[in-house]
């Protein structure tokens, strides 16, 4: 039997990387611990997440993962760094554009020591939205008919909305959709219609539902993360199950945890995993989603309807690979490999 076969479209970033033992006031100079570059976006997190979810030993690989996404041509750090952290991790890199004219998208990081590894990102999406406009042609370019689709928000909002709406609309593919960042524009309803899995934290939740209210009354509106109780987030669950069609819903809650909801009626909490020394949280949330996704591509490859898909086991084995994620530093870099 073929093995199942993911594809994740989205960004590649290089990551520059400043830990510091706070962050500085505005008009401040702070000196910082180290400054590090390293693989990075969250689409290619979560193609590495993917690819190294699936090396259940250390030479064999049971899902495919290819990336599909856009970097500068000629650029050695792609080459270097990038690709060859992606092939580290088993993922196909032959849908990867080298566009002409930019630069590789890139992300300026501060790793705050001070408040537990906690970080801060801004980035410059370069090839990432230059390579990534023409949403036609980013669905051509792979003959293959992935059995899951993961996409983020670092890439043009459009391709995003086409790609997720084209493939909501397929039989043989289920979307993994994680909007990080949310646009400041929201998500129309009728993209969000049919999808197999959305995954946001707490305050992509809030960003959402808030939209969503605003072009329907059925949605909670919730005013800050406090108020997302477990009550509150079943709710959210079954508006998105009733009114949208999405199977499962997922809320990571950053050290509370994980919150599910299924359109088959089961929901709940699963705690996070207990981690001795946090170092840096950055790709945490890009190695939930790929652990989750390698986990639904197997149960739907196997004729699984997403419907019956073991959403708590999913959701504590992504647990459990997040909580290696935050005890390491860097991005790409910090995410764990199945045998692990
Ligand atoms: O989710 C983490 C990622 O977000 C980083 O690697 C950075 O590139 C940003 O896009």
């Amino acid at each position: 039997m073929a093995k199942p076969l993911i594809q994740v479209i989205g960004s590649l970033h290089l990551d520059f990387v400043t830990t510091t033992p706070r962050c500085p006031s505005a008009g401040e100079t702070l000196q910082a611990t180290r400054f590090d570059i390293g693989a990075g976006g969250k689409g290619a997190n979560q193609a590495a997440a993917c690819g190294r979810a699936a090396f259940v030993t250390k030479d064999e690989q049971d899902v495919r993962v290819e990336m599909v996404g856009a970097v500068g041509k000629g650029d050695p750090y792609y080459a270097s760094l990038l690709q060859s952290a992606l092939h580290k991790s088993g993922v196909d890199t032959t849908n990867v554009r080298e566009v002409e004219g930019t630069t590789t998208g890139s992300a300026t990081i501060i790793v705050d020591e001070g408040a537990g590894g906690e970080n801060r990102i801004l980035f410059v999406p370069g090839a990432g939205f230059k390579g990534m406009d023409d949403a036609k042609e980013v669905l051509g370019r792979s003959s293959k008919t992935p059995n899951v689709v993961v996409l983020q928000g670092e890439i043009p909002r459009d391709t995003v909305l086409s790609v997720v709406e084209h493939y909501n609309a397929s039989e043989q593919t289920q979307v993994v959709f994680n909007p990080a960042p949310v646009w400041p524009q929201g998500i129309p309803s009728k993209t969000l219609k049919g999808l197999g899995a959305l995954i946001v934290n707490e305050t992509e939740c809030l960003l959402l539902t808030k939209s969503m209210a605003s072009e329907d009354s059925e949605m909670v509106a919730v005013e800050k993360e406090d108020d997302l109780t477990e009550e509150v987030l079943r709710q959210i669950g079954k508006t998105f199950h009733e009114q949208l069609s999405i199977s499962t819903v997922i809320v990571t809650l950053g050290s509370k945890g994980v919150f599910y909801s299924q359109s088959s009626g089961s929901a709940g909490r699963i705690p996070a995993q207990k981690v001795e020394q946090v170092v840096d949280t950055t790709a945490a949330g890009d190695t939930f989603v790929g652990y989750f996704t390698a986990m639904l591509a197997r149960s739907v490859a196997q004729g699984m309807n997403i419907k019956d898909f073991d959403v708590a086991a999913a959701c504590k084995e992504a647990n459990a690979a997040s909580a290696k994620c935050v005890a390491r530093a860097g991005a790409m870099q910090s995410i764990p490999f199945g045998y692990e």
